[in-house]
């Protein structure tokens, strides 16, 4: 069989962590997938920089567009990040010419995954994004596939991890929240706009991807309902604690008879629970299916190979043939589910 040529667009930590996997694992891939998976192009802002990968064995594109529909790329990596811009522009023009796209980009899925996944459809490309939520936690396959064949009464999560590292240390060295916050910085942790981060945007992406998938509803953002963790203070902390409760940046994701119920906001979570336990920066994921009751999924959420990690299960997916859609079902077949009211368990 012909090889599966990959073109890449973004070369951060992630893209230089899909180069690694795909340079230093080509035969174990091949043998996984039946087919020889290879990089054939790159962009990204800046060529010269040292990532740590050579880039010398692939075709270089100036412009997402262009790498994006290029004859030779089967499938287009988007790693660039961002709602709307190039990003938004180059997954479009790959979809258009019939290219499947794999992408970690969850501010674009939720705001514009509902379009994207028709375009898609409409022209018989797939579009896979299981990077873009809790990073390495295979929540999507898991949700699409292993889980299929349950209704899902709720998902709950903790989907950021730079806010569950503030949290934690504000818990366990007594930090003040501006100084959690200072050395979450200086690890650099923050998204280049922090309040994606600390005001849940981040995370409430998130959420709203899994609830389209897990209840076959359309992407619905705007329904979430968000707080941040700037409000959180160590008296919070230190009364939560008291009580045998840690406080997480929760998302709870349901489908009440009132409507889609998405939240994202700082929760009470019992201290001894899988989730109260959650330590730095890791995510978990917790699903309950009428038929298989709860199932936990913990692991890191960002980061070079774990998010790599995440999207070569995508590319592996579509080397193997696989041309299902992410949301599980086909995005036309979605519907649009009317917000409730969120209600305080
Ligand atoms: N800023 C995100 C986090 C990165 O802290 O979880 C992964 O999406």
């Amino acid at each position: 069989q012909t090889s599966l040529r990959l073109g890449i667009a973004g070369l951060g930590t992630v893209g230089a962590g899909v180069i690694k996997i795909v340079r230093q694992k080509a035969n174990v891939l091949a043998q996984r997938s039946g087919r020889k998976v290879e990089i054939v192009a790159v962009s990204a802002r800046n060529r010269d920089k040292d990532r740590g990968v050579a880039l010398s064995d692939y075709a270089w594109e100036d412009d997402p567009v262009a790498l994006a529909t290029r004859d030779d790329v089967d499938v287009f990596v988007e790693l660039m990040g961002g709602s709307d811009g190039p990003a938004k522009a180059a997954t479009e023009a790959a979809l258009k010419a019939g290219k499947d796209v794999v992408t970690a980009n969850k501010a674009m899925l939720a705001h514009h995954g509902q379009e994207l996944a028709e375009l898609a459809e409409a022209n018989g490309a797939v579009l896979r994004f299981e990077a873009a939520v809790a990073g390495g936690i295979p929540i999507i396959k898991s949700l699409t596939e292993g889980l299929a064949g349950n209704d899902i009464e709720r998902i709950m999560g903790v989907m950021n991890g730079t806010c569950n590292y503030i949290l934690t240390r504000m818990e366990d060295a007594g930090l003040s929240y501006e100084d959690a916050f200072a050395e979450a910085d200086g690890l650099g942790y923050l998204e280049a706009d922090p309040n994606l981060d600390v005001g849940g945007i981040d995370a409430g992406h998130k959420l709203s991807l899994l609830s389209s998938i897990a209840f076959g509803t359309q992407v619905n953002f705007d329904g979430v309902e968000l707080e941040g963790i700037g409000c959180v203070t160590i008296e919070d902390i230190t009364q939560a604690a008291d009580m045998g409760y840690r406080i997480k940046l929760l998302g709870v994701t349901r489908l009440t008879g009132r409507g889609l119920e998405q939240t994202m906001t700082p929760c009470l979570v019992p201290a001894t629970s899988p989730l109260g336990q959650l330590q730095g920066g890791t995510n978990m994921v917790v699903v309950e299916g009428d038929q298989v009751g709860q199932v936990v999924l913990r692991g890191a959420g960002a980061g070079e190979g774990p998010t790599a990690s995440a999207v070569m299960g995508d590319v592996m997916d579509i080397a193997r043939g696989l041309r299902m859609s992410t949301f599980g079902q086909p995005a036309t077949s979605l519907v649009a589910a009317k917000p409730a009211k969120a209600t305080v368990a």
